[in-house]
């Protein structure tokens, strides 16, 4: 069966690579984009990338196409923090959800130490890098066998 994976990014990551490249590494979101294409071609999974740095139009995005996939892969960057219209939109959604954060937000500010989405997410993966979107694509293709 040919798994079906959407990947949301929120705010400020289509700059990866050249923002905060002591927290967020060297990568840009484009080669991260590709390593993932790459590992879901061998994991047999058709993958869709989205990124938007507008709440509303991820949102949209949600709420319109996120139900035809087997599983949300959603990293709302500083919407994590911030935005109930995304937890109510995500809320609303049934398929897999995994919340992935590039940098460890519990070890940074405060204000980043609470995520409004993680208790609504199947799961979730921090601190991990680029790396973090890899790991979920594994692990979500390991539960859509089961
Ligand atoms: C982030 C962490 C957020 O606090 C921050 O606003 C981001 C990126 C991460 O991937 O580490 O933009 O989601």
């Amino acid at each position: 069966m040919l798994n079906k994976i959407l990947v949301i990014n929120g705010p400020n990551l289509e700059i990866l690579g050249k923002r905060e490249i002591n927290i967020y590494g060297n990568s840009t979101l484009v080669e991260i984009n590709s390593n993932l294409k790459f590992i879901s071609d061998k994991e047999n999974a058709d993958i869709v990338f989205y990124q938007s740095n507008i709440e509303g139009e991820l949102i949209n995005i949600i709420n319109s196409k996120a139900k035809n996939f087997d599983a949300l892969i959603i990293n709302p960057a500083a919407y994590t923090h911030t935005s109930l219209a995304l937890y109510d939109s995500l809320n609303n959604l049934s398929i897999l959800k995994i919340e992935v954060h590039i940098s460890n937000i519990y070890k940074r500010e405060e204000f980043r130490h609470k995520s409004l989405i993680s208790d609504i997410a199947t799961g979730g993966i921090f601190g991990l890098g680029g790396n973090g979107y890899i790991l979920a694509i594994i692990s979500m293709q390991n539960i859509l066998k089961k």
